[in-house]
């Protein structure tokens, strides 16, 4: 059995395959491959280990004939057209292994403290020499215990970073999503609401849900006027969840108070397009990491091995772990 993998991945999650008997095929390089490396690449493969650069839709999926499961190295998998997938018979799974909530969820603590407290700018501020006398008023921040934060989505991740809050760090927790989540309500008292609801209570907005097409553009201008002028805007999930000219607007005219973001509409573009002189990384209330959200050793090694697994149980037969389709 042949398994395409269109990137680079942990040397565990190739060293499960090689131990299994399964040639690889490996597109080798960082540059995620083109479209025409990625056809060629999946030609000949019975099964393909993909990354969230790599688009795969029907185009791709018809030049690949023996290709039986697609076994995406994310949790996300928006990259994948999965309809087309089950018409051609193949399998598709992602990877939510806990320590890839774990990883986001840290992360998204990181951010909201760095954004809370300034600490980007501070450090600029020192590195610049501006530390000139202590001051009372220098670099003031906000302080995170008894606030409010706000999820969008409390899935496995989002459920973490609430619980993280508030045990970690006394903030109160409101969510928004499809279903109530009774453990979650249990663990830390989480109130369940609507989405306007909680664009106008929380101190600090968290978002974790999955891109689609309901929620693309989910956050934008009418959605930004709720919030508080104070309001915090973190987004770890994908980019286009937010609208990003409607953030940009919101950020410089100060409707709210600052963004961390690591994924952004137009990735690995930061800005999509630069009119008016409108920048996200030209803003000092703004925080920004290259998508690195799960980029922990032990995430990256366990979705790894994941993937592997997956791809590895449907191309022998068996049942996948994680199949999404
Ligand atoms: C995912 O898994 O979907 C993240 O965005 C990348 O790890």
């Amino acid at each position: 059995m042949t398994i395409a993998v269109t990137r680079l991945i942990p040397q565990i999650g190739i060293d499960f395959l090689k131990d299994h008997g399964v040639k690889i095929l490996l597109h080798k390089g960082d540059a995620p491959p083109t479209r025409a490396q990625l056809k060629t690449l999946l030609a000949k493969a019975d099964g393909a280990i993909t990354l969230l650069t790599e688009t795969i839709d029907e185009d791709i999926l018809k030049g690949a004939p023996n290709l039986k499961v697609i076994a995406n190295y994310a949790v996300g998998f928006d990259n994948i057209d999965r309809e087309a997938a089950k018409k051609h018979g193949i399998i598709v799974t992602n990877t939510p292994v806990p320590e890839m909530a774990c990883a986001v969820a840290e992360h998204t603590i990181a951010l909201m403290l760095a954004l809370a407290r300034r600490i980007v700018e501070s450090d600029t501020f020192t590195r610049k020499g501006l530390y000139r006398a202590w001051g009372p008023e220098l670099l003031l921040g906000t302080q995170m215990s008894g606030k409010t934060l706000g999820i969008i989505g409390a899935g496995r991740i989002g459920s973490q970073v609430a619980n993280a809050a508030h045990h970690g760090l006394g903030m109160k927790i409101m969510y928004t999503g499809p279903h109530t989540i009774p453990e979650l309500k249990e663990s830390t008292h989480a109130r369940h609401t609507s989405l306007k609801m909680l664009l106008k209570t929380a101190d600090v907005i968290s978002i974790h849900a999955p891109l689609t097409p309901e929620t693309r553009h989910l956050i934008s201008t009418p959605e930004f006027a709720l919030m508080k002028p104070t309001a915090l805007l973190i987004n770890t999930a994908r980019g286009p969840i937010v609208h990003e000219k409607a953030l940009l607007l919101a950020l410089s005219k100060k409707i709210i108070a600052g963004a961390a973001l690591d994924v952004f509409e137009c990735e690995p573009a930061i800005d999509c397009d630069i009119r008016d002189n409108l920048e996200l990384k030209k803003l000092a209330n703004v925080i920004l990491t290259p998508h690195t959200a799960s980029a922990t050793i032990e995430a990256r090694n366990a979705m790894s091995l994941c993937a592997a697994k997956n791809a590895y149980a449907v191309l022998s037969g068996k049942k996948p772990l994680n199949p999404v389709n």
